[in-house]
């Protein structure tokens, strides 16, 4: 079946990691249509905004979308393009699974977690603001409507994905109002799914726990703020931002991006590695209905990882960004 899917190359490593990708779903017999758009400061160049509404409503048309690194400039008035993308989307839910890959060495093995991260509110919303000079106040605030709607989605990413458990992160020991409507708003989605066992933890000794037997975890279900730190701990567990993919979904649409930021330091140089994007696209390809050219395309990399002889240079190797990716390519038109 033919896809149509937007696809946003963005800028620094981003456009070389998105033909990689592009390349290696190629190899594995894909027929997607590609709507490009262009964001950040690219667009802005050309078009005079940094999110085009053509590429908003091309998203909005086709649901789906690969996105690529976008830099934001700081201190020139630009806003993140993630950020405004999750607001005009409503992407709700931050996805981030993390799991040990075959060939790269970290302190941690068997580590399969699915971080499900609320995306739209908490103290991340950055509402901030100074009360008199040397005091300022930042509003946490919770609502009940997104705390359901992300426990929902993670009981029923549970549930499809038949993962074993959902555990809820908090500390509603201290923050009695807003983390407890969070952990109230999980614990009464948690009765509507009763074959997924549920369980809660408090922040700092989740933390403690991830760092001592992250094995024993599954799904972590978590506000915002907490979610954003969290999961880059859980990405360092399996080696960092540069094996991990992830996804920002909304009820409508779903945009499917890597972690890493656009990488200026090795830009046009045939460096970057594309794992991370191509993991991402393989989340993407589960999204899609099309399990079993993404598990094939998973078990090539996998293999290409593992056997250790092409790797790029973040991962200790020398190989260049086509290499890696002619590599994975052949890999998957052996089986
Ligand atoms: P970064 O992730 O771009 O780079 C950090 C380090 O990791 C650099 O040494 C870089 O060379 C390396 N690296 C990152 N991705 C790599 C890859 N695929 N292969 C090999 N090496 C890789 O983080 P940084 O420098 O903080 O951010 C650069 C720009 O990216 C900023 O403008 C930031 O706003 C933007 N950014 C964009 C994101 C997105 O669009 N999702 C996410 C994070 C940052």
């Amino acid at each position: 079946m033919a896809h149509t899917i937007t696809l946003i190359p963005g800028d620094g490593i981003g456009p070389e990691v998105t033909e990689a990708v592009l390349r290696i779903f190629t190899a594995a017999g894909l027929q997607i249509e590609w709507d490009r758009h262009d964001a950040g400061v690219i667009a802005f160049k050309r078009y005079g905004q940094t999110l085009p509404a053509t590429l908003l409503d091309s998203v909005k048309r086709n649901k789906v979308a690969l996105k690529g690194p976008v830099t934001t400039p700081i201190g020139e008035g630009f806003t993140s393009v993630n950020v405004g993308l999750r607001k005009a989307l409503d992407l709700y839910a931050n996805l981030r699974p993390v799991k040990n890959i075959p060939g790269v060495e970290t302190r941690f093995q068997n580590v399969d977690l699915v971080i499900v991260r609320e995306n739209t509110e908490d103290l991340y919303a950055g509402l901030e603001h100074e009360i008199v000079p040397g005091i300022v106040e930042s509003l946490k605030i919770i609502t009940e409507k997104a705390s359901t709607r992300i426990a929902r989605f993670a009981f029923e990413h549970a549930r499809t994905f038949g993962r074993k458990r959902v555990t809820a992160i908090h500390k509603a020991n201290i923050m009695k109002l807003s983390d407890g409507l969070f952990l109230d708003s999980c614990r009464r989605v948690s009765r509507e799914f009763l074959d997924i066992p549920y369980d809660e933890r408090i922040v700092d000794a989740a933390c403690m726990h991830l760092v001592m037997h992250p094995e024993k975890l599954d799904v972590l279900l978590l506000p915002n703020l907490y979610g954003d730190i969290v999961s880059d701990l859980c990405a360092g567990l399996v080696g960092g931002l540069g094996v991990v993919p992830g996804a920002n979904m909304g009820l409508e649409s779903a945009v499917f991006e890597a972690v890493h930021g656009s990488a200026p330091d090795i830009a046009d140089q045939n460096l970057a590695n594309p794992t991370a994007l191509l993991l991402s696209g393989l989340l993407m390809l589960d999204h899609i209905g099309e399990r079993q050219r993404a598990e094939r395309i998973r078990a090539a990399l996998g293999r290409v990882l593992a056997e250790g002889r092409v790797r790029t240079r973040d991962l200790g190797g020398t190989a260049t960004t086509t290499e890696f990716t002619d590599a994975v390519g052949r890999e998957i038109e052996k089986t």
